[in-house]
């Protein structure tokens, strides 16, 4: 992958009516679990209606997905971040979060660490939502299916600014967001193997990181004060009670 790549959001006036258009890129490699990271600069100024997302996904039905997408705003109005969990197919896992930073006025770095008990999105250094190994409950967790890493810029006003009332204005584009400094600590799955073997060096401790204290700690800081939606906490949208997962992770 190039050391620099910019995402176009670019239509002109007459292709508004277009239901979907934008560009993405996707690694070559298929990983199975990893340490991922990415710096994003998102679309500055008005970028209400517009998506970029960054993402893990396998392929399938049954297919698994680990998302950040940051939904954009009108100028000075705040981006909002999804991230959602797919397991075999199956998501509806959501939380939303306000930034404590300008995500447009420089690169951040956003990770995903994957590892066969945890999921951990991260700000930088600063982890904001754990989705834990629940299998002893009978929730599947993604951990047989390599993904691959995606990213696009896409048009999706119908859902992504206050909820679709404010629309893209095309007089701004072209939306930019540029990403560099990938990087992948992470298994490489090849014809059916992974390059971690059993007895893999430390250097591949991701393999079994966990949140310390000041880790929990600081999930909770940004739970309590950044966090605008918890599809945990969200009692009216699922009446048969929350999800099993809900009781046992944060
Ligand atoms: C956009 O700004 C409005 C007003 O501050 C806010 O309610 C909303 O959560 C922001 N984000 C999105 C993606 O709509």
């Amino acid at each position: 992958m190039a050391s620099m790549l910019h995402l176009f959001l670019l239509l002109s006036c007459f292709m508004v009516a277009a239901t979907a258009s934008g560009s993405g890129f996707q690694s070559k490699n298929e990983y199975l679990f990893g340490k991922i990271d990415m710096q994003i600069k998102l679309v500055a100024g008005n970028s209400a209606g517009t998506v970029a997302a960054y993402y893990l996904s396998s392929k399938g039905s049954t297919w698994d997905e680990i998302d950040f997408e940051f939904l954009g705003n009108l100028s000075c109005d705040p981006y909002i971040l999804h991230t959602n969990v797919f397991s075999q197919g199956k998501g509806n896992r959501e939380q939303q979060f306000y930034l404590w930073f300008d995500p447009t006025a420089d690169f951040h770095t956003y990770s995903i660490l994957w590892n066969p008990k945890r999921i951990v999105f991260f700000l930088f250094v600063t982890p904001i939502r754990e989705f834990k190994n629940s299998e002893s409950i009978g929730i599947p967790f993604p951990k047989n299916q390599p993904m691959r890493i995606y990213s696009s810029l896409w048009n999706a006003d119908d859902w992504a600014t206050r909820g679709g009332l404010v629309k893209t204005d095309w007089t701004q584009a072209p939306f930019t967001a540029s990403y560099r400094n990938f990087k992948a600590d992470a298994c490489v799955w090849s014809n059916g193997k992974s390059s971690c073997t059993s007895n893999s060096p430390s250097s591949s401790s991701w393999l079994s990181q966990e949140l310390d204290t000041a880790g929990q700690e600081r999930l909770k800081w940004v739970q309590k004060n950044y966090m605008i939606y918890n599809y945990c906490s969200a009692t009216k949208r699922f009446p048969q009670g929350l999800p099993a997962e809900c009781s046992s992770t944060s």
